[in-house]
């Protein structure tokens, strides 16, 4: 047993089930399932880690594995942090230097891992592009086939790197929500663990560990944090870190201030917030070069917007228009492979603090999800 005690616990009823099953969304009242540990406080288990191999499974105290055997690693994780030379209290997490290239190796590296740990036989999910690589390069480094459904307009070289992972990949009309669709046919048919965001408990693990990160990378937690957000698990797995280390008694009761970016042309969150709901409804027609953003409706809506009420911090849209030319100016003045989901974000921080809700002084996080490359 490598990681604390703990179980599952669905997010909104209260039902619990032992880390045993695949579990996918609770099966009382279809909500996300999390993983809950049974955690005291440990000052010293900080240092542990950071003595360890620089890879997100230094954490495994507080990943889901329970045998170090069945960890499927491409090395994924302790990514760079970098100051901004734009903005000196602005610094990037370089998610882009993850295996293959965005911060979905993280949440694939815990849910494959996991999901051969319980013994699944095959895997699935649909992508708007760089999960469906991650579950690819995952998949065939467990030796488990792999099926990904994708956009049928996502770039051809994604699709083509999938497919030279050994995945089978089949194309949809429409977007991210109609690729589900297919998968879960295709799971009815088939059979198959189904990897969607959310719908399973593992992926929020592996990308909560960039929260986790922060902490060893600042030795404190900014003041807030931008997110490009599609399906939010990143955000949410955040949070939940933020909680874990608080009952570590490696923080205190203090947040960042989290921040989800969207695009002008889908911006579920962004609306639902505004409008002061706890779910967010499906947006329509979306449309975004961002297509890592194009997710119009999202399975972890509500603890979405949880978390960034309980955060005080906030959803900002993004003029489509000003997405590309904020990551073309990163690439060239920063020197990152930054996608145009980071641009997206880069350009929300002029607007939040043209808005005065973040101050220059003020210490921010802006990840860089995903290299610019493969667009
Ligand atoms: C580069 C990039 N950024 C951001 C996102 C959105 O991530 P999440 O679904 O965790 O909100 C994605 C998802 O596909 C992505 O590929
Ligand atoms: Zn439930």
């Amino acid at each position: 047993m490598t990681h604390l005690p703990a179980h599952i616990a669905c997010s909104a009823c209260d039902a619990t089930f032992p880390i045993r099953d695949l579990l996918n969304l609770c099966p009382k009242c279809k909500a996300p399932l999390l993983v809950s540990y049974d955690i005291k406080p440990d000052p010293q288990l900080r240092d542990r880690i950071r003595s360890r191999a620089a890879t997100m499974w230094r954490y495994r105290e507080v990943l889901p594995v329970s045998d170090d055997a069945n960890v499927v690693t491409l090395g994924e994780g302790v990514t760079p942090l970098l100051r901004s030379r734009e903005f000196p209290n602005v610094f990037i997490k370089d998610e882009s230097k993850n295996p293959t290239r965005s911060f979905k190796s993280r949440g694939m590296a815990a849910a494959v891992s996991m999901a051969k740990e319980l013994g699944a036989k095959s895997l699935a999910a649909p992508t708007a592009g760089n999960a469906g690589a991650a579950l690819s390069a995952y998949g065939a480094r467990a030796g488990l086939p792999v099926f990904v459904a994708m956009p049928r307009d996502t770039p051809q070289s994604i699709i083509d790197e999938c497919r030279e992972y050994g995945a089978e990949v089949e194309l949809v009309a429409g977007v991210i929500t109609d690729a589900g669709k297919r998968v879960a046919q295709y799971i009815a048919d088939n059979g198959g663990f189904d990897l969607s965001t959310l719908k399973e408990p593992y992926r929020v693990e592996g990308k909560k560990i960039m929260g986790y990160e922060l902490l060893e990378d600042l030795d404190r937690l900014p003041d807030a944090i931008l997110y490009p957000t599609g399906g939010g698990t990143g955000l949410i797995g955040m949070w939940k870190a933020f909680d874990e280390m608080e009952r570590l008694g490696w923080i205190g009761s203090e947040r960042p201030r989290m921040y989800s970016i969207q695009s002008s042309g889908c911006a579920p969150i962004v609306r639902a917030f505004a409008a002061h709901l706890e779910s967010a409804p499906e947006w329509e027609s979306p449309q975004t070069t961002a297509w890592g953003l194009r997710v119009p409706r999202a399975v972890g809506d509500r603890l979405m917007l949880r978390a960034l009420r309980d955060s005080r911090g906030g959803a900002i849209a993004v003029d489509e228009a000003a997405i590309e030319p904020a990551a073309a100016a990163m690439r060239k003045g920063e020197g990152i492979d930054a996608g145009p989901e980071t641009g997206a974000a880069m350009h929300a921080y002029r607007l939040l603090v043209a808005q005065r809700a973040i101050r220059p002084d003020e210490t921010v996080v802006i990840f860089n999800t995903g290299a610019n490359k493969y667009h």
